[in-house]
């Protein structure tokens, strides 16, 4: 008995290897063909925005990096949110945020919100957790008054925002949401690439 039941859970455990090998090379494949086009040349950002203002939450540094890249091209003032208390990263600590999205209890931030008035177009920029924005964005959204400016939300995930933009477009407060973008996370041998599309981007705005 106890012979059988191992073979089921050796079973699974190959249908689950395989699963996950099978996810990664086609989003593997997915990332080629989206940064194709940026791969060579440098793409330069050929307007300009006014007084620019990027917001961002970063737990693990992607999004920092996005935004930073931004900030470089635009000349912006940057605003990072941070929560008060620190988001452990236990093994646990997915189920741990996924209680908070599903409970609306978001951690608390620190520090005063930015003079949004101050700024022509805003920039947001969050992780993706579960589908979705990261609790201490939506902790920001909560908070923040956009005043009518243009808003731009952005993202970066392993490889599925979900429903990011909209919720992002239902939760902001008097903003004029303009076209975000989300970048998955790739290597360095992307990093051109990734330059790139944020300039292009920025140029279709
Ligand atoms: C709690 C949690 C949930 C996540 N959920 C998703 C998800 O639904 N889809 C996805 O593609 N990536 C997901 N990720 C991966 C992050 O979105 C991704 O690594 C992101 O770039 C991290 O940004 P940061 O380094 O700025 O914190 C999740 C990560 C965490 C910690």
């Amino acid at each position: 008995m106890l012979k059988y039941f191992l073979y089921i859970l050796l079973a699974a455990a190959a249908i689950g290897l395989a699963a996950g090998g099978f996810h990664l090379y086609r989003v593997a494949q997915k990332n080629k063909k989206e940064m194709a086009p940026y791969m060579k040349g440098e793409i330069r950002v050929d307007r300009r925005f006014g007084k620019v203002l990027v917001v961002y939450y970063s737990l693990s540094g992607q999004t920092r990096k996005i935004a930073d890249i931004i900030r470089e091209k635009t000349g912006a003032d940057v605003y990072e949110i941070k929560t008060v208390e620190k988001i452990d990263t236990t093994p646990w600590f997915y189920l741990t945020l996924r209680k908070q999205l599903k409970t609306g209890k978001y951690p608390n931030i620190s520090e005063n919100l930015p003079d949004f008035a101050k700024y022509d177009i805003i920039f947001v920029g969050s992780p993706i957790w579960w589908y979705t924005a990261a609790t201490p964005v939506l902790s920001f959204l909560e908070k923040a008054d956009f005043l009518g400016r243009k808003v731009v939300p952005f993202s970066t995930q392993g490889s599925n925002y979900g429903t990011f933009f909209e919720d992002f477009a239902g939760k902001a407060q008097n903003a004029q949401i303009l076209k975000g973008q989300s970048f998955n996370n790739l290597s360095a041998e992307y990093d051109r690439a990734v330059d790139n599309k944020i300039s292009d981007w920025l140029n279709k705005l």
